[in-house]
């Protein structure tokens, strides 16, 4: 008799595994850190409890079978060649991904998209149906799965259910341009607390559940048509592992390669940094622009003040990653090249992953640290920035468009739409006097420490825990076998007005839509 697979009181669901399976060259299976502000955040959640984790290991075909990995279980979940274009750069990352990101680039519509969506999240929520314990408590993660809440209540009524985005939740105007906006909403419906970034995107769903769905709605809480069920969405910002990058900070080989890093530029006196992935949320050409123009005005130029942009490689066969990687590429060229000089480059161009050490040591090392993006759900790496400089030198530029943001106040906003504005923000954190820079950096880390990823994991699940309804056990039915067949929403039934009298077509004026290409 086969021995039955162990089952967790705690499961992540993620679209990703921390690590991802690479197959070098000559053949030999490595295993390397997943990309993203998810990962970074989880992993150290999960490194200080028992659990699973359920999520893709990076490659098309056959998953790999369960192992631990640093005290986790991690559960992979194939997904074929057809479904990372359908399901991952596809619907997720060029369909949801503009829709939630304010339409920066064009939202693409297929049927067969949204096909492939739904046959992986009923595939993650049949995975985690087989790891999760009797009564276990199940988050699942991020816009990739936002139908794994329902699905799996329909298997595992048992297990308390929570969903957190990482990206912002957009407007109903925008939110509304999606065909399968109403299966979305009741995709999440199925959990029992929803996590959101900010105030305004818990209200933003909120309001889509009563205007899309005709949903009764009350403050944070949206109940589910057809049970008494009550479920609540709130704003629990996300963080990172303040003591522990910290800790990492202080190490000397660190301070010391931040102190090689800065000898290696030539010793400027002015580093600037972005890190970003490259993702045209980041903001990265805007920021590139306001850099050239002050180079080009001479108000700076290296070798005094040079400029370090890590762009991490992401999404590089979806079309506008491909269009915006040409674009950068291109602008650095062309800024080096009419206004570098020889061994004085004005831009260090940096399309690598770097270990974690290195990461503490670009931040330790960079005086101006610029956070430009049109909309980010948080931006940990703001927060990363802080937590490194216990030094308390440096000076962070903020865009107000990040979720960090509103939590970092005294940061040095901008609006990256605004090159004029951008570009005196910069040459602001340049020349403000250390002694008030030591001050303002001094209340940014303040902040991120005492709201830490800890802490965010801590009240995500006690007010999980807390939500309104406990799980039904009238609604419980036989949890095997576990497949889900039936669709989540029978019908089109997306196009009722809400329950309080207004309806999204007496405020879809707001919307972006014609930025939007839609194909089908
Ligand atoms: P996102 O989740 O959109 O990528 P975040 O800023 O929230 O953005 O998180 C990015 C995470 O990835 C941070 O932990 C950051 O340190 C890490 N990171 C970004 N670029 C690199 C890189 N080139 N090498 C290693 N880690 C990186
Ligand atoms: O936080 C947003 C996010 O999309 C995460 O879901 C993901 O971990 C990260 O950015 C990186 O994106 P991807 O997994 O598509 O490489």
């Amino acid at each position: 008799m086969p021995t039955p697979r162990p089952t967790y009181d705690l499961v992540i669901a993620a679209n990703r595994l921390p690590v991802d399976k690479v197959v070098t060259d000559d053949g030999e299976v490595e295993w390397r850190r997943s990309p993203g502000g998810l990962v970074t955040a989880m992993e150290s959640v999960m490194r200080s409890q028992p659990g699973a984790w359920v999520g893709w290991a990076g490659d098309a075909g056959e998953a790999p079978e369960p192992f631990d990995e640093d005290g986790i279980h991690l559960h992979p979940v194939p997904l074929s060649t057809e479904e990372v274009r359908d399901y991952y750069e596809g619907f997720s990352n060029d369909t949801l991904w503009p829709i939630y990101h304010d339409v920066i680039v064009p939202a693409t519509f297929h049927r067969e998209w949204w096909s492939s969506y739904e046959t992986v999240n009923r595939r993650f929520a049949e995975a985690v149906a087989e790891v999760a314990a009797e009564g276990a408590t199940v988050w699942v993660q991020d816009y990739q799965l936002q139908l794994v809440p329902t699905l799996l209540r329909r298997l595992r009524p048992d297990v308390r259910i929570g969903w957190f985005n990482h990206i912002p939740f957009p407007p109903v105007e925008l939110f509304a341009q999606l065909p399968w906006r109403a299966q979305l909403l009741e995709g999440l419906l199925g959990a029992d607390f929803l996590g959101f970034q900010r105030q305004a995107d818990a209200r933003n769903f909120v309001r889509a559940c009563r205007q899309l769905l005709g949903a009764q709605t009350k403050r944070d809480r949206v109940t589910v048509e057809g049970s008494r069920r009550q479920v609540r969405a709130a704003a629990i910002p996300i963080s990172v592992d303040f003591r522990g990058l910290e800790e990492l900070a202080r190490r000397p080989d660190v301070m010391a390669r931040a102190r090689e890093i800065r000898a290696s530029l030539g010793d400027p006196e002015v580093l600037m940094l972005g890190v970003d992935r490259l993702d045209y949320t980041k903001g990265i050409r805007h920021r590139l622009k306001a850099y050239e123009e002050l180079l080009s005005e001479r108000r700076i130029g290296p070798p005094e003040v040079t400029l370090v942009q890590v762009a991490t490689p992401s999404r590089e066969r979806v079309d506008a990653y491909r269009i915006l990687r040409g674009e950068i590429e291109q602008t650095v060229g062309r800024i080096n090249g009419e206004l570098g000089k020889i061994g004085a480059p004005a831009v260090h161009y940096l399309h690598h992953s770097y270990p974690r050490e290195e990461m503490a040591a670009l931040f330790q090392a960079a005086d101006v640290m610029l956070v430009t993006p049109l909309r980010d759900g948080m931006n940990l790496v703001a927060k990363e920035y802080v937590t490194c400089r216990h030094d308390l030198g440096g000076a962070l530029v903020l865009s107000e468009f990040t979720g960090a943001w509103h939590e970092l106040h005294q940061a040095f906003a901008c609006n990256p739409h605004d090159i004029e504005g951008l570009k005196q923000t910069i040459l602001r954190a340049i020349n403000t006097p250390a002694k008030d820079k030591q001050r303002i950096m001094k209340a940014l880390r303040r902040r991120v420490s005492d709201h830490d990823v800890q802490r965010w994991a801590a009240r995500y699940l006690a007010a999980l825990a807390a939500a309104p309804e406990l799980p039904q056990p009238e609604a419980r039915n036989t949890p095997t076998p576990h497949s889900v067949e039936t669709p989540l929403m029978p019908g089109p039934s997306d196009s009722r007005s809400g329950s309080d009298g207004e309806s999204y077509g007496e405020s879809q004026g707001a919307a972006r839509g014609e930025a939007t290409g839609s194909r089908s």
